[in-house]
């Protein structure tokens, strides 16, 4: 992999880890990912902002040799997970008389993760400011994007912002700059990111985004994905994101074993989409649980369906429940639709595992064994109550 330049003396030498297929052994990449490193090169002080996964260190040592750097002065940790902050100690030997800049939060980390000494550190604090001679790095203290220790910091004469996880996206590109014809796919990829990693502190981040945008920003550099050349965009979607409101859709997520709760779904899917709902039905055998996540972020209704497994919901829905649950979604409706052939408590342990939310729970239908007429009609009204109550929260004109 070769270093990229953002500015004169600003350039990017993390590693594009191409075959990456899981992130957080949770989610499913489509398109790998990236963990970003800069270099800074001031006309006295040499920095490099943050550093890349561990087992790419070889990419990002190479990057830097190609780039001739014989010293670095500073390396600032914007966020101690291993992700960035795991080829710390090596960069630190490979450069002694290097210090690793950061807030008091992040240090602490540091030392527990990554076992560095008290020696190795500068700490900062909010809105202090480092210079580099002819560049100048002020640090911006914004927490809970998405660990308590997080910040950014801000290259004042270039008006570059290295945004630290936040802004990112799970995309591989050799293409430095996100364009604009590469849109769609910088969405995916960016809401990928948000959706597990951003969105349970949503309300963290909305609280303190003033920071960002009182800020004069000519590119976002995130850890992630592709430096935004357009901040404007990324900024615009994370304002969506991180809002409040809901959307007119309802995200369906299911199994079924032998094709009742299926037929119940199906069901329930066509008179949704009857009274103009947008419906997001997910087959659990079959869902990428990132789409799956990424899909919950602004549904109004969430519907679980199961087939009753030994008395309980079937093991996979389990599994995205859970996970949804942790998520902290802003759902404002849920309901659970399923099948079941004798006693057993399905309903009980789903609803349980959905503490976390605080939304309102719509008259469930379970069916016994395959749904005859009754169960049919009571899905309809489960239609009707969804269509109400998106009226009534202004979502459905
Ligand atoms: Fe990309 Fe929170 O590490």
């Amino acid at each position: 992999m070769a270093y990229r330049k953002i500015v004169d003396n600003v350039c990017e030498v993390g590693a594009i880890d191409w075959n990456r297929r899981s992130f957080d052994e949770l989610v499913p990449l489509h398109e790998g990912t990236s963990y970003n490193s800069y270099l800074i090169k001031g006309s006295e002080k040499i920095a490099l902002i943050d550093t890349v996964d561990p087992k790419m260190l070889p990419v990002l040592v190479d990057n830097l040799k190609e780039a001739g750097v014989d010293r670095i002065d500073y390396v600032i940790s914007n966020h101690a997970e291993q992700d960035h902050s795991g080829s710390l100690p090596d960069v630190l030997k490979l450069y002694p008389g290097a210090k690793v800049v950061t807030n008091p939060k992040c240090k602490a980390f540091l030392q527990d993760l990554l076992l560095l000494k008290e020696e190795d550190f500068i700490t900062i604090n909010d809105n202090d400011r480092i210079s580099l001679g002819d560049k100048t790095l002020r640090f911006i203290i914004f927490p809970w994007v998405h660990w308590p220790e997080t910040m950014l910091t801000y290259l004042e004469e270039d008006k570059i912002l290295f945004s630290c996880d936040l802004f990112g996206s799970h995309v591989a590109d050799s293409r430095l700059f996100a364009t604009k014809e590469d849109e769609i796919l910088v969405y995916e990829g960016a809401l990928r990111y948000f959706s597990e990693i951003m969105y349970p502190f949503r309300d963290n981040i909305r609280n303190q985004f003033s920071k960002v945008l009182e800020l004069d920003i000519k590119y976002i550099a995130p850890s992630h994905g592709q430096v935004y050349e357009n901040p404007d965009f990324i900024i615009n979607c994370y304002k969506e994101w991180t809002s409040p409101e809901v959307k007119n859709k309802a995200v369906i997520v299911y199994n079924s074993m032998h094709g009742s709760t299926e037929k119940m779904v199906q069901f329930l899917t066509s008179e949704l989409t009857k009274r103009n709902i947008t419906v997001v039905p997910f087959h659990l055998s079959v869902t990428d649980i990132g789409k799956l996540a990424m899909e919950v972020t602004d549904a109004a209704t969430v519907v679980v369906g199961s087939s009753q497994v030994l008395g309980g919901m079937h093991p996979s829905v389990a599994y995205a429940v859970y996970f949804y649950n942790l998520l902290r979604p802003k759902t404002k409706f849920v309901s659970v639709i399923g099948s079941f052939g004798w006693g057993g408590k399905m309903l009980e342990h789903i609803q349980s595992m959905l503490y976390n939310l605080k939304a309102e729970f719509i008259t469930p239908v379970i069916a016994k064994g395959y749904p005859k007429d009754d169960d049919f009609k009571n899905l309809e009204k489960l239609a009707d109550s969804i269509f109400e109550n998106h009226k009534k929260i202004g979502v459905l004109k």
